[in-house]
């Protein structure tokens, strides 16, 4: 077998024969990318090679079907690789824990009265390290439970997740991402000290209601100083309402007034809560649409490099989004690709003639020259869809 010098590993790269570390144990299986971790460990474990048979390319063989060619052709047939699999159960795993600990953080805030700031850290540290490597299936999975009543802990959970996505993107240094997920962690902190009745409350709420909810930001102010937090992880609390116009609370502070990480966190929960339910509501928008809506109505109200950032991560067509193809044919988009946000891996649901794949199907959408996502489907055509 060939020589492969670890330090010449491509991040991304596929290998269309196995690659093995040494004589018996298989490292990657063909068409399974090389990720950045992967390399990181070869070096620690002081591998100079690996071993392979075959050659590199920097698309996978499901999906190298260039061109004109691939807008003819009825999309690819691959089996997930083994590598998504163990993503897959990872991310699936974290994000279960990952509610468990969140309730648990704030349980004992409730009836002890404290804040375990060693665990919050350790939390978050294996939050960034999940979403920097396994950022599709977390966000996947952070959205698989629904119940409203747990409202809060899940969207605890997600807005840090989704605050860690962006500081990533935003290229925040180690240090900084450990203080900006605490930030999000205990960002509404305030809500616990709000009467139950409000938190609960199934019937929309009333404006004295609304007003009395948002005092949560300054309780979670006095709350977090109490606790000798950083100032900018309390001012998180007290400045995620605030929106770049001005048209937020508690201050109506404007663009720069704000605090960094106040104005990602500001993103992070209010996707959050577009996209999820409340006691009192469904979920008001599916991902896609959600971004369009910050994009295109509520752009004034957010900062721009966080916007780009929700983007840039989530892809425009995020993990899940039921979307038309160029072809004719209809999908899910099972992964994205922060480099080109139009540019999903898409499960083919129906092809272009409307028939349901016998097989999995995934297909590499692309911008010109192949297959492109068209849009998003409407409610109506998911339904339709389902019925195929
Ligand atoms: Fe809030």
């Amino acid at each position: 077998m060939k020589k492969i010098p670890v330090s010449t590993l491509a991040d991304g790269a596929y290998f269309d024969r196995p690659v093995f570390l040494d004589e018996t144990y298989i490292l990657l299986a063909p068409d399974a990318p090389v990720m950045p971790d992967l390399v990181r460990r070869l070096r620690k474990w002081k591998y100079d090679d690996v071993h392979c048979d075959g050659q590199t390319r920097v698309v996978p063989g499901y999906l190298a079907v260039a061109g004109a060619e691939a807008a003819k052709l009825a999309p690819q047939t691959i089996d997930e690789d083994i590598r998504s699999d163990e993503q897959r159960e990872a991310a699936r795993a974290f994000c279960t824990d990952s509610i468990a600990f969140v309730a648990g953080f704030f349980e004992a805030f409730v009836t002890e009265g404290t804040i375990n700031v060693g665990k919050a850290t350790e939390w978050v540290k294996q939050a960034i390290a999940t979403v920097r490597d396994n950022r599709d299936f977390v966000m996947r999975y952070a959205w698989a439970e629904s119940e409203s009543e747990r409202w809060l802990t899940l969207h605890t959970m997600r807005s840090t997740l989704l605050a860690l996505l962006f500081g990533h993107f935003l290229k925040a240094p180690p240090v900084r991402l450990i203080e900006l997920g605490n930030a999000c962690l205990l960002h509404d902190i305030g809500m616990y000290k709000l009467p139950e009745t409000l938190l609960r409350s199934k019937a929309a709420l009333s404006t004295d209601e609304r007003k009395a909810m948002g005092a949560h930001t300054a309780l979670g102010y006095r709350l977090l100083k109490g606790f000798s937090a950083a100032e900018n992880v309390a001012l998180a609390a007290l400045e995620h309402h605030e929106r770049m116009d001005g048209s937020g609370y508690p201050r109506g502070l404007t663009g720069d007034r704000i605090t960094e990480y106040a104005r990602i966190v500001a993103v992070a929960c209010s996707f959050e809560a577009m996209v999820s339910p409340r006691p009192f509501r469904p979920a008001g928008f599916d991902l896609h649409t959600a971004i369009r809506e910050l994009l295109q109505k509520q752009r004034k109200q957010y900062d721009d490099r966080v916007l780009k950032a929700l983007v840039y991560t989530l892809g425009l067509y995020p993990i899940g989004t039921h979307v038309l193809l160029s072809n004719g044919g209809k999908g899910a988009t099972v992964r994205t690709d922060p480099a080109r946000p139009r540019c999903p891996v898409v499960r083919v649901l129906a092809d272009p003639s409307g028939k349901r794949p016998t097989k999995t199907l995934l297909l590499q959408s692309e911008e010109t020259g192949g297959v492109s996502v068209v849009r998003a489907l409407t409610p109506a055509e998911v339904k339709e869809l389902g019925r195929t």
